[in-house]
């Protein structure tokens, strides 16, 4: 009976391993792009999304900072994004999908858990490097607005605490950045580690990577 009821408690925990995630680890590997030539921090949640950030190696806490973002999402990913104050309420959310041979980024917030809104409190600029190919879907965008909200910047130079939601099931229109979509399968934390975030010549990368010239 104690062994039938074991072995029903953990086929449950496995079963629910893929909701809730929670990976208390810093991501130091550095993951190079071959069309945008940006390198970025990596952190990859179990169901095969990266997440992949860039800061400016100048960037401090007196000032709002770009960030670069790529989301690499195997195509049975309907959305994958980010969560930049490590929950889902209150803070500038992320969201990336596949739309056609590109992606999309759409720009959110919401003040619980419930479907997030439009947010402007956070710009982008989609980078040519995005795609959408047989079997994976990539945004690649540089977020201004990402680094602060509320009056509080992510300190450059430490651990932040991030989040990442995904949903097998894509925006009902995904042509459009406001389209509804539906709630997350998958949703998790983890530590980033920041300062191995730093990227030396962000500025100018970044605008090589702007034009396509990288
Ligand atoms: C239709 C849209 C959404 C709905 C209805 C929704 C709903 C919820 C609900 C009910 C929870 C509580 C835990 C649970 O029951 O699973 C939750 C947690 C969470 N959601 Fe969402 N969500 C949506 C979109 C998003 C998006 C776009 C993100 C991030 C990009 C996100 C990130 C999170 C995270 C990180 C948690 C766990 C930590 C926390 O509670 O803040 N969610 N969500
Ligand atoms: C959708 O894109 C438009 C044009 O770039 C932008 O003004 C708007 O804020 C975006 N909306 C969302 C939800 O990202
Ligand atoms: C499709 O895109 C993904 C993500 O960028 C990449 O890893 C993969 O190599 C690409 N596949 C092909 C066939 O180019």
């Amino acid at each position: 009976m104690l062994t039938k009821l074991t072995t029903l408690a953990l086929a449950a925990s496995v079963l629910a391993a893929p909701a809730t995630e929670v990976v208390p680890r810093a991501s130091n590997a550095k993951v190079c792009d071959d069309a945008s030539k940006l390198c970025y921090a990596e952190y990859v949640a179990s169901n095969s999304v990266s997440y992949r950030i860039a800061i400016p190696d100048t960037a401090t806490t007196a000032a709002p900072y770009d960030i670069a973002l790529s989301i690499v999402a195997p195509k049975a990913i309907g959305w994958a994004g980010i969560a930049w104050g490590g929950a889902m309420a209150n803070n500038p959310l992320t969201l990336g999908w596949s739309n056609a041979a590109t992606a999309v980024v759409s720009s959110r917030h919401s003040t619980g858990h419930t479907m997030p809104v439009a947010y402007d409190g956070a710009s982008y600029t989609v980078l040519p490097s995005s795609k959408t190919n047989a079997t994976h879907w990539q945004l690649d965008v540089i977020c201004t607005g990402c680094s602060t909200w509320s009056g509080k910047t992510l300190d450059p130079g430490a651990a932040a605490s991030l989040a990442f939601a995904s949903a097998a099931t894509a925006p009902a229109d995904p042509s459009n950045n406001a389209s509804k979509f539906g709630i997350h399968n998958a949703k998790g934390k983890w530590s980033q580690d920041l300062s191995a975030a730093k990227l030396t010549g962000f500025a100018t990368l970044v605008a090589a990577a702007e034009k396509g010239s990288a």
